[in-house]
């Protein structure tokens, strides 16, 4: 399959009718989001969203988020939407958040992951928003990596992994948020965060009032556990190089790869750090900007993959505010091997 490219820098480019008229056939597109570049089709059309998965080598059973760009599209892929989760959209949609609640008939088994749920997220993202319009339908959209690697925050970490998988990609610049969003539950008697993102598990409690926290977000799930978000129970975002995180300040960091380094081995590291590093290093933010973290990750993590490296070791983020989400992506990519190097976190 030939991939066409298009390029935009407004929600007003014809490119985005052409791009809805792909949906709209069956196409695959992978567009901008906020978050993440997502790979969207037709959430109706489930011979289109069989394809999502198969573009992506990724397991049947990991649901996908139905995007929306209208709040009245909602009722009909829900159940019922209940006072919490309308509070919830009131506060951060559109926005990097995406809600849990049982699912409606309209929504198939491809998407839902054979789950009795659905996943849905309205972005901020003009262009998103505006594809989401020319569509006409809501769009079931993972992100357009193939399965196991990083999110694609640019267009062309999307070509890397999917040129001549898919039917578009639709550029529209590096994407600000830089992780994917938030996922919250509300199915259950308390809301429960699945996956940390732009939305904080602080902004949440501020609206829901509380909130559980999965145990998936920091551990890895025990052999037979079954994970209250699929996604969670795959090894994810890893580079070919195995990862690993060092807890500690920046001294302790610099000693232990200093004597454990070989041939090939490199650091990811907080932004101003790379020249007091004793090996080659990809900075990932500054070191108290999570929101900076965040949005550079993804691609510190495909950077350390281009340039060979044969093992990574990498700085251990603060957990707070967004930071928790870069943390839960990288304690992923280095499949939960952390270093505790004692002293100063
Ligand atoms: O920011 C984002 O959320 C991006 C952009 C494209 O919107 N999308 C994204 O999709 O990250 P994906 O498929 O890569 O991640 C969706 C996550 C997975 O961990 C999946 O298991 C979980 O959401 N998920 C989807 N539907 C679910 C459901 N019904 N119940 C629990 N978890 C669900
Ligand atoms: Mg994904």
């Amino acid at each position: 399959m030939k991939t066409q490219y298009f390029s935009v820098t407004s929600a007003a480019d014809p490119a985005i009718e052409t791009v809805g008229a792909i949906l709209r056939g069956g196409g695959l597109a992978a567009i901008p989001t906020e978050t993440v570049y997502g790979l969207a089709a037709c959430a109706r059309n489930d011979a289109a969203v069989k394809n999502i998965f198969a573009a992506k080598g990724r397991p049947a059973d990991n649901p996908l988020i139905v995007h929306i760009s209208d709040l009245a599209q909602w009722p009909a892929l829900v159940r019922e939407i209940p006072e919490s989760a309308r509070k919830l959209a009131e506060a951060y949609w559109p926005g990097p958040m995406t809600i849990v609640l049982p699912r409606s008939s309209l929504i198939s088994d491809t998407v839902s992951g054979g789950l009795d749920t659905v996943a849905v997220r309205m972005p901020s993202h003009p262009v998103a928003r505006a594809v989401i319009e020319a569509a006409g339908v809501p769009l079931a959209a993972p992100s357009a990596n193939r399965s196991g690697k990083p999110s694609p925050t640019t267009a062309q970490h999307v070509k890397d992994d999917m040129d001549g998988r898919i039917d578009c990609i639709l550029d529209a610049g590096p994407c600000q948020v830089g992780v994917e969003s938030t996922v919250v539950s509300l199915c259950e008697k308390r809301p429960r965060l699945l996956r940390p993102g732009g939305v904080t598990p602080e902004m949440l409690r501020r609206v829901l009032g509380e909130l559980d926290i999965d145990d998936a977000v920091f551990h890895r799930l025990a052999e037979g556990e079954t994970a209250a978000s699929p996604g969670m129970k795959y090894k994810h975002y890893a580079p070919a190089a195995p990862v690993t995180i060092l807890k500690g300040s920046l001294r302790q960091f610099c000693d232990y790869v200093q004597s454990h380094k070989t041939e090939g081995t490199m650091a990811l590291c907080f932004r101003g750090e790379e020249a007091r590093l004793p090996v080659p290093a990809v900075a990932f933010g500054a070191e108290d900007d999570g929101a900076a973290q965040a949005a550079a990750i993804f691609a510190a993590l495909r950077e350390v993959d281009k340039r060979g490296a044969k093992a990574v070791f990498a700085r251990f983020p603060k957990m707070d505010g967004v930071g928790l989400a870069v943390f839960n992506r990288l304690v992923r990519a280095a499949a939960f091997r952390v270093v505790d190097l004692g002293g100063a976190p």
